[in-house]
C-alpha cells in the first residue's frame, strides 16, 4: 500500500470485533518502531508504550473496570459501562497503553509533547491499517482520570493518551465518513 492508500484506508475498528488471532511480536515491534519515527520538537521523544498481550490484557481491563467502579459516583455508575470496560480487550491480540512523558526542556510547550505522541499513534495506526490490522483508539472509561495516571505512575505533567486495541477484524473493513465539508475547514488566502 502507498502512504496515500494507507491514509484513506485507516479506520477506527471497534475493539470487540477482533477475531482473537494473534499479531506476531515482530509486527508489534515494527509498529512501535514506526511510532518512534514521529516528529519531536527538541528531540524530547515523549512517547511511551506499555504493551499487553494474551491474559495480561484482561488483567489490565479488570483493573480498569475496578477503577471505574471505585471512582464513579453512584448516580453516574452503570453496569453496562463497567462491563464494556472489562470486556473491551477480550478479542484483541494486543493492547498498548500510550502516554506522554513530559520532558525537562522548558522551551518545549506541553501541548507540543502531546502533539508528538499523537503523531506517534497515527504512525502505528497507518502502518497497522496497511497490514489489514485493526486498531481502536480508546480514551473512554478512566483513561483521563487521575487514577489512571497513578496506575502507570505518571506525574502531573505527563498525559495518558489512550489505549490502543489491536487485532485482526472479523467484520468487513469499515468505510470512513466525514461530516464537515472541506470548504468549512480550509481558507485559501
Ligand atoms: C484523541 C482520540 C481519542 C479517541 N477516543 C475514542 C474513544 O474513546 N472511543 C471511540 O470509539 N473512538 C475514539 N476515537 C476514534 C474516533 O472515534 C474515530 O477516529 C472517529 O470516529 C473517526 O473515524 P475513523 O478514525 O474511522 O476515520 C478517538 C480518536 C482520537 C483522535
Amino acid at each position: 500500500m502507498t502512504i496515500t492508500q494507507s491514509i484513506y484506508h485507516r479506520r477506527n475498528i471497534t475493539a470487540d470485533t477482533f477475531n482473537n488471532k494473534t499479531i506476531s511480536k515482530e509486527i508489534i515491534e515494527q509498529l512501535l518502531e514506526a511510532a518512534n519515527q514521529a516528529p519531536t520538537h527538541g528531540h524530547t521523544e515523549p512517547w511511551r508504550f506499555v504493551v499487553y498481550s494474551g491474559d495480561s490484557i484482561r488483567t489490565f481491563t479488570d483493573a480498569h473496570a475496578e477503577m471505574y467502579k471505585s471512582n464513579t459516583e453512584v448516580e453516574a455508575y452503570s453496569e453496562g459501562s463497567y462491563s464494556k470496560i472489562k470486556h473491551r480487550g477480550d478479542t484483541s491480540s494486543h493492547m498498548i497503553a500510550v502516554y506522554m512523558k513530559r520532558g525537562t526542556n522548558p522551551k518545549i510547550p506541553r501541548l507540543e509533547e502531546i502533539c508528538a505522541v499523537a503523531c506517534a499513534i497515527q504512525n502505528i495506526w497507518l502502518l497497522a491499517s496497511s497490514m489489514q490490522i485493526g486498531m481502536y483508539w480508546g480514551t473512554g472509561g478512566m483513561v483521563h482520570h487521575s487514577c489512571m495516571k497513578q496506575y502507570f505512575s505518571l506525574t502531573e505533567e505527563d498525559e495518558m493518551m489512550g489505549l490502543l486495541f489491536l487485532g485482526y477484524p472479523s467484520n468487513e473493513w469499515p468505510k470512513g465518513k466525514r461530516i464537515i465539508p472541506m470548504s468549512e475547514k480550509v481558507r485559501w488566502i
